[in-house]
């Protein structure tokens, strides 16, 4: 009975483990997923909870940056027509216009040179009123994306912040069209997203070398059992 049924268990096991290094590859190399971490993690701290990290509003961050048309200059007195939202943002990102909820709050930075998440946080949350934004009870979800991914400057980072129920707002019909994600990456899409100074053939290497590490530990447990 128990000799039967290990192999069973390694079969189930390994599935198990493959999977979660995939997902586990991805996230670690997407910056907008490394800032909503950073941006959970100081709310938390702040006694403000964590905020569901949604892709829908992801894609539609990483559409606000486009709107402004690489004019770094525009970003803090100028915001594109809250009609976007319905009549580009959400089409380009195959989110429903029916699920769109109330933008609560958001962070607009804009610089030449490429910006880590930890310094990209430094830019959007320099005053009281942005670390006010931050920790406002009147979010349930966020979204966030970086552009400039092609090689090239400027940077913009663009947090979005909702009050909506996030199972069912900012719904995605199928998969977000491929023309809405890049130059650029957003958060919580599992996007492999190498980001502005890894290309994609580095980011790629990273996780597939983790699947091979991931793969023989699996084996090993297999023969263990
Ligand atoms: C959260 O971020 C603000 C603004 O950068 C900073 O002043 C504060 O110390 C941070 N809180 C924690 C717990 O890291
Ligand atoms: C939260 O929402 C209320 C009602 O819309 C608004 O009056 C208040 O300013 C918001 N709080 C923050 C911190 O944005």
């Amino acid at each position: 009975m128990a000799m039967s049924a290990r192999p069973l268990l390694a079969a189930l096991l390994l599935p198990a483990l493959l999977l979660s290094a995939v997902s586990a590859a991805d996230s670690k190399n997407n910056p907008a997923d490394q800032l909503v971490a950073l941006i959970n993690s100081n709310r938390t701290a702040g006694k403000a909870s964590s905020l569901s990290d949604n892709q829908g509003l992801g894609c539609i961050a990483l559409q606000y940056i486009k709107a402004y048309q690489g004019q770094c200059s525009d970003v803090h007195d100028k915001k594109p027509p809250e009609s976007s939202f319905t009549e580009t943002f959400a089409p380009a990102c195959g989110v429903q216009v029916a699920t769109l909820s109330k933008i609560t709050g958001r962070l607009v930075g804009c610089q030449s040179k490429y910006p880590s998440p930890p310094e990209a946080f430094n830019i959007l949350v320099n005053d009281a009123k942005d670390l006010q934004v931050l920790h406002s009870k009147n979010h349930t979800e966020i979204g966030a994306a970086v552009s400039g991914t092609d090689g090239g400057g400027p940077y913009f980072w663009c947090i979005l912040f909702s009050g909506g129920k996030p199972a069912t707002s900012f719904k995605v019909d199928g998969e977000v069209p491929k023309t809405a994600m890049h130059p650029g990456c957003f958060s919580g899409n599992n996007d492999d997203c190498g980001g502005p100074t890894t290309n994609g053939a580095v980011a790629t290497n990273a996780g597939a070398s983790r699947l091979v590490a991931v793969l023989l530990f699996a084996i090993a447990c297999a023969f263990a059992l």
